[in-house]
């Protein structure tokens, strides 16, 4: 059992969709944080699980030590092992899972599970600026898009949520209708800086509170590049900047009047983002702004820990630690997870 409280070394895992990372904290600060991407997922334009999986099973080993090497300890240093247990792709979560286990064996240590979305999240802790308990989290990413009352590191709850697809997959699946690989965020990103945001409209769903759906959005982009499509075929390529531009926007619109309202509900004015779609400058850039004109503190995740990393997975590990919430050996991982 770890020895000093003031001497904690984590080794941090994350594998639940496709990149596979590993992490090495020392009393709750990052010392390493590797991350290796899955490229066969491209021309599939999305994640293919099974695919997933096996690069997993290929990378976790050269990404684990890759971490140890550049944190510059020895294994025989660390307290304990945190990993992924869920939300996420179950082979994927599973390789992970598998690996803390032989490894918290080998080396007589305990292992913490950790919640993917919660680790979102807690990535605001990994550096400074932090934000004051309470705050609000919109995570956003490829699966999940959530409104978050952060009352406290673990204690959380989930005040609105998507009733389909996730804010990631609404750009992905844009994306893809556009003919770009997966995955498309980032492009839409890129290209959109260069288009017109207001030439292309798409039609808002009607949804109570705080909750969101983007399934009608995804219709309407389809449509909007068939029927252009039969008078142009090129249509896409030709509008591929403005295309961009307004499919960002809209989704952006659609993220921050939910914001807006999640804050005059519930009068918390600490307001965060987080998950892969926080990397979007457009988001950031919505944030900030709102953030100013509304007098709300706003907090925006550096690049590496808006996607998928093992660092968040670290820290809320590290936090777990501190109260001694470590699981058994006959821990499973979990497909649905919720916070
Ligand atoms: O959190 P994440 O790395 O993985 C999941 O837990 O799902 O999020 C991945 C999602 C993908 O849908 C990806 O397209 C999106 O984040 N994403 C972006 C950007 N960077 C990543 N979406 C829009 N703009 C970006 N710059
Ligand atoms: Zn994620």
């Amino acid at each position: 059992m770890p020895q000093r409280m003031n001497d904690i070394y984590l080794l941090a895992i994350e594998s639940s969709c496709d990149d596979t990372s590993a992490a090495i904290l020392h009393n709750g600060k990052v010392l390493a944080n590797m991350v290796a991407g899955q490229a066969v997922h491209e021309e599939y334009g999305g994640v293919v699980p099974e695919l997933a999986s096996r690069a997993h099973l290929q990378n976790i080993v050269p990404v684990v030590d890759a971490a140890i090497k550049k944190a510059g300890i020895k294994k025989t240093k660390l307290s304990a092992i945190a990993f992924t247990r869920g939300p996420g792709l179950i082979g994927s979560l599973m390789v992970g899972v598998s690996f803390a286990k032989g490894l918290a064996l080998a080396l007589g240590i305990p292992m913490i599970e950790v919640n993917h979305m919660k680790a979102h999240v807690l990535a605001h802790f990994i550096d400074e600026p932090r934000p004051q308990f309470p705050f609000l989290c919109l995570t956003v990413s490829g699966g999940h898009t959530q409104f978050v009352l952060v009352r406290d590191y673990l204690d959380m709850e989930v005040i609105g949520k998507t009733h389909d697809d996730a804010a990631g997959e609404a750009f992905d699946k844009s994306a893809k209708l556009l003919g770009l690989p997966y995955p498309g965020g980032p492009l839409i990103d890129k290209y959109a800086q260069l288009g017109d945001a207001d030439k292309f409209q798409f039609g808002k769903p009607k949804m109570d509170g705080l909750d969101l759906s983007f399934s009608g959005f995804k219709t309407s982009v389809l449509y909007l590049v068939q029927n252009n499509k039969q008078k142009d075929p090129d249509f896409a390529t030709k509008n591929l900047n403005d295309l961009c531009a307004s499919i960002q926007k809209h989704i952006i619109d659609m993220l921050m009047e939910k914001l807006i309202l999640a804050v005059e509900q519930t009068g918390v004015t600490d307001v965060a983002i987080a998950g892969g779609v926080s990397a979007n400058s457009g988001l950031r850039n919505a944030l900030h702004e709102e953030g100013e004109k509304r007098g709300w503190n706003t907090f925006i995740p550096k690049f590496e820990y808006c996607t998928d990393n093992a660092a968040m997975i670290g820290i809320t590990a590290y936090y777990k630690f501190l109260k001694g919430e470590f699981v058994g050996h006959d821990v499973t991982p979990v497909a649905r997870y919720v916070i």
